[in-house]
């Protein structure tokens, strides 16, 4: 038999045979009375959560009266229950009953109990090439799905301009923050002729003073390492430009945007939130203004606002997709659709570029290897952000233990945090991942302890594809790979 029919038989028949499984034991357990869809509805609303009908509905990918209907039946068989907000008496939302939850459990054991017993039959050494292989499947699926708008050509890391400021290898080195992304890496990353970023968030948390002024130290430790970066990179021939990272949502941002211009900076890339007011703090057109995107409506606000209050225009967009490290743009319930449509968002904010002088387009999340590289640059990547790549490099300045605990992840030992926007944080499980809520002063001093090397106690940040980190590699080795001309 050849090796397409063999697969697809396979394919087909794991298809089938989870269904029948699945169907067997829901004839055999003790909530006869749910159907097959109605458990996957219990699963989607989630154990311990309470969601909107629109959020439950985005998650199974129905509209939303097809739902009412099937969560009218779960409420009389008492699997879910609707309630109102006491903030907000129009709101209002679903959660489990305990029935319910239990429903989901023992579901969810069914599953975990099938899969375990199926990869048993998988020598332990051979299990990483398996997830390797079937999730590059799954990713060629999802992109069959959406094919590329047009014939892209052969795969090449272009110099491009964010305004006035060239980049000669289209590779930005994202930022990580607490303190992991300073002067030694961005230099780095500069003098290989991409991006190199200084990540601002609390980059003075070492600083006898920052307990007390954590804005006067972060400031101080900024400018010191913007001016260090800039003198490491200096003597490089072709060297690519030092930038800033700055979260939207922390108090002092515009001061933080001030402070890097004055310092130095050549590029200030903007994430989590949406900076609509930066070039108010940044008058300097030679000072490239990258914003951190999650879909093109916000690239289209942006557009619109910076238009009309500044007269100015993006420099360049990253696009961060869901399978990135730190903070998402996106809701937990969103993730899912948002990993199929990619490929599909990719192309769509590119052809909202094309029409501007000169706004070149940079995809992150989920940007490991080079073959990752060039499925984005498919659809329209100019550039690409790797973030978590870089965290296992010599230049890279996270303590050892936080280097091995990249090392030793594999893809189970991953987690969410609730973020304090709401918004997810991927991170690697550690005992502190459990317990941390959504405050932000516990999720803070998580990523400082990490930082220093305390893993319990510990929050780490970590993009979904760590699980390929297999060794301590240099900046340059990367640029290698990405890099290299094939033909
Ligand atoms: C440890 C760590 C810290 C991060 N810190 C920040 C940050 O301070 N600001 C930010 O905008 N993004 C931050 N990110 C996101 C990265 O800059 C980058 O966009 C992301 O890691 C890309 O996805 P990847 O990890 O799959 O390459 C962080 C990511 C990691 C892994």
């Amino acid at each position: 038999m050849d090796n397409v029919k063999k697969i697809n038989d396979i394919l087909v028949n794991i298809f089938n045979v989870v269904l029948k499984l699945e169907e067997k034991a829901m004839r055999e357990s003790t909530h006869r009375d749910l159907s097959v869809k109605e458990l996957h509805t219990l699963v989607a609303i989630g154990e311990g959560k309470s969601k909107t009908m629109s959020q439950v509905a985005a998650a199974l990918k129905i509209n939303v009266s097809t739902l009412t209907a099937s969560i009218n039946r779960l409420v009389k068989k008492g699997y879910a229950q609707r309630f109102r907000i006491p903030e907000d008496r129009r709101i209002v939302k679903i959660r489990l009953t305990e029935e319910g939850a239990e429903a989901v459990r023992e579901h969810e054991q069914f599953h975990r109990e099938m899969i375990s017993d199926a990869i048993n039959q998988i020598p332990e050494d051979q299990i990483g090439k398996f997830i390797e292989s079937i999730d590059n499947m799954n990713e060629y699926l999802v992109m069959r799905k959406n094919p590329p708008p047009k014939e892209p050509g052969p795969f090449r890391m272009k110099p491009m301009n964010l305004g006035k400021v060239r980049v000669p290898v289209p590779l930005f080195q994202g930022a990580l923050s607490i303190g992991m992304s300073m002067s030694r890496l961005a230099a780095a990353v500069a003098r290989q002729g991409g991006v190199g970023v200084i990540a601002a968030h609390k980059i003075g948390f070492r600083e006898e003073d920052f307990s007390e002024n954590p804005l006067k130290a972060n400031k101080r430790v900024l400018r010191q390492e913007i001016k260090k970066a800039l003198e490491l990179a200096s003597d490089a021939e072709n060297r690519g430009p030092v930038g800033v990272n700055i979260m939207w949502s922390s108090r002092h941002c515009g001061e933080y945007v001030e402070t890097a211009v004055e310092a130095g900076a050549e590029v200030i890339v903007c994430g989590a939130g949406i900076p609509t007011n930066l070039p108010g703090y940044c008058r300097d057109k030679k000072v490239a203004l990258v914003p951190v995107v999650s879909s093109k409506r916000a690239a289209n606000i942006l557009i619109r606002n910076w238009t009309k209050k500044y007269n100015r225009m993006p420099d360049g967009f990253i696009f961060q997709g869901p399978l990135a490290g730190g903070y998402l743009g996106i809701k937990e319930s969103q993730i899912e659709a948002a990993v199929e449509d990619f490929y599909k968002n990719i192309a769509d904010i590119k052809g909202e570029l094309e029409s501007l002088d000169n706004c070149p387009l940079i995809v992150c999340g989920g940007i490991y290897s080079r073959e990752d590289a060039e499925k984005a640059y498919a659809y329209g990547a100019d550039g690409f952000q790797l973030g978590s790549r870089f965290v296992t490099t010599e230049e890279c300045n996270a303590c050892p233990e936080f280097k091995e605990a990249y090392l030793k992840c594999r893809e189970k030992d991953m987690t969410f945090i609730a973020g304090p926007e709401g918004f997810p944080g991927r991170v690697i499980e550690t005992p502190y991942s459990a317990r941390v809520g959504e405050d932000p002063r516990c999720i803070t001093q998580g990523l400082i302890n990490a930082a220093l090397g305390d893993l319990k106690n510990g929050l780490m940040f970590c993009g979904s594809k760590i699980y390929k980190a297999s060794k301590i590699e240099t900046v340059a080795d990367i640029f290698r790979e990405f890099t290299l001309e094939t033909c």
